[in-house]
């Protein structure tokens, strides 16, 4: 890129290696590594949750805030794992256990509103100048946790540029209109082309309002987002913001998923690779020895996720010899449906829980990775699993349409399939899915093409860092 380096402020409610909950913080994590070899100086602002602080002890203050919703809060600032972290310390605000956004009963914590417009107030005071030597030219807001931030730097006038990012969509910020003044909204803002969502507020509805321009992350999902099924009420504002709004596909980290030297599966460099981390991975989940595919799972237990048609589907899979490994946690109605199930059923393994490193030994000893979803923006397993030339099944939506070349009888001969998909999203379609996988599978010429295909699709961060790069040129062009 030619010209200066572009200053850009990442305001996100995860990130890793500090705090996850789900695919947002593999993204703002990679982002500003990809994105320093495109000439952006990237600092990313962070609330201070338990796990980050941990991380801080070292850091800098380089803000205060005398009263920010209830209490005085600090800006701390440090580089670590290679980030330059802005950590908003408020302990009234962040210093909870368990869930970064859940209370005990996997309830919203009553305050999300104004914990994360706090958030986006500390980033409407850094873009307006309240670091030293320091001013960022656009502030990239993620999700309805940095919906606000776009809001309040339109109104206080600060020059950066804006720009929010749709992870998903069915995530809004919604709180009571009582709540509208706390919150620091103008009454004159409270309509439906300001931050008013049905008589309520939204976060997200103030991002997608205020932000100069939208992205979400994947092109098929940008598509999906204007349409009612998708849209989840937001449809409409997306329709009339369409020339502002770009789809930019995620990508890995292929530095972490690397089947060369991954430390935490056996070596892929030995032919035997797979066959080792498949034993391992089976003996783990205490799984008899098949002829059929292992598949797993790695997910959030959710609606989002398809999961109960996998439940329905599964007989199919079974029956042709295959195998599910899943993981995950969530909903207790479907932790209790696979578990159940496998208590049944010999060749269905489930852990209930999150783990990263068996996470890693599932991606690299599974044949075929799982992703039934009923919508899903970009996803990521399904990309790990193209790596590990761990066989991704697929619904025929967003970022799965994307990232995964189906095997087709055109595909086949070509030697472009790097995965199976399937539409409509329902559990006949993915019945059909899984059994096209168990035939694929059983042609070990056909099978071994598709692995190949898949490990040497990219999946890396390099063309959507290139794009990331050059919406904020733009904006910075256009200021
Ligand atoms: P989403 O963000 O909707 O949850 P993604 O596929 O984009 O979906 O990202 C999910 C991320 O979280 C991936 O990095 C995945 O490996 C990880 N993940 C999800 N569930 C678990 C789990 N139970 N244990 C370990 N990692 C998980
Ligand atoms: C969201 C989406 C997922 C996406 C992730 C990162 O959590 O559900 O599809 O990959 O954000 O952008």
């Amino acid at each position: 890129m030619a010209g200066r380096e572009v200053k850009v402020l990442s305001v996100t409610s995860e990130c890793v290696p500090f705090i996850k909950t789900g695919g947002l913080a593999d993204v703002a994590g990679a982002l500003p590594g990809a994105l320093a070899a495109e000439g952006v100086e990237m600092r990313t602002l962070l609330p201070g949750y338990p796990a980050v602080m941990e991380f801080m002890k070292d850091a800098e203050k380089v803000y205060e805030l005398k009263e920010l919703y209830g209490a005085a809060a600090w800006l701390l600032s440090a580089k670590v794992e290679g980030i330059e972290l802005l950590v908003l310390d408020a302990p009234h605000l962040f210093a909870r256990p368990g869930n970064i956004y859940l209370s005990s009963h996997n309830r919203d914590w009553a305050d999300n509103a104004e914990r994360f417009a706090a958030l986006c107030q500390v980033a409407c005071d850094i873009a307006g100048g309240a670091l030293d030597g320091w001013t960022p030219d656009v502030v990239h807001a993620h999700d309805w946790q940095g919906g606000m931030a776009p809001y309040y730097i339109a109104r206080s006038g600060a020059q950066a540029k804006t720009v929010l990012t749709i992870h998903n969509i069915a995530f809004q910020g919604i709180a009571p209109a009582i709540r509208a003044v706390a919150l620091d909204i103008a009454a004159e803002d409270f309509h439906a082309d300001g931050v008013e969502y049905w008589g309520q507020v939204s976060a997200l509805k103030a991002g997608l309002n205020y932000a100069d321009r939208l992205t979400t992350v994947s092109p098929t999902y940008a598509e999906e987002l204007m349409r009612p099924e998708f849209g989840m009420g937001m449809d409409g504002v997306l329709r009339r913001r369409r020339n502002d709004l770009q789809g930019i596909l995620n990508g890995i980290d292929t530095t972490v998923w690397s089947p060369e030297d991954d430390p935490m599966v056996q070596n892929y460099k030995s032919p035997r690779g797979k066959a080792k981390n498949k034993e391992g991975l089976r003996q783990e989940f205490d799984l008899p020895e098949t002829d059929g595919p292992l598949c797993v799972v790695i997910t959030r237990m959710t609606e989002q996720k398809g999961l109960d048609l996998l439940l329905e589907a599964l007989p199919a899979l079974i029956g042709a010899g295959g195998q599910l490994a899943l993981l995950g946690s969530g909903s207790a109605e479907l932790e209790q449906a696979f578990l159940a199930t496998a208590a049944d059923e010999p060749n269905v393994a489930v852990k209930i829980g999150y783990d990263e490193a068996l996470s890693h030994r599932m991606v690299a000893g599974g044949d075929a990775i799982l992703v039934p979803s009923r919508f899903e923006p970009c996803g990521l397993t399904q990309m790990m699993g193209l790596r590990y030339g761990t066989v991704p099944v697929v619904a025929l939506t967003g970022g799965l349409a994307d990232t995964v070349i189906p095997a087709t009888p055109a595909t086949m001969p070509k030697g472009l399939a790097t995965g199976i998909q399937f539409a409509p999203v329902t559990a006949s379609a993915l019945t059909g899915a899984l059994t096209k996988l168990t035939t694929l599978y059983a042609d070990q010429k056909a099978w071994a093409k598709i692995q190949r295909n898949a490990m040497a699709h990219p999946v890396g961060w390099d063309s959507s860092a290139k794009e990331y790069a050059a919406l904020y040129q733009s904006l910075v062009d256009a200021s």
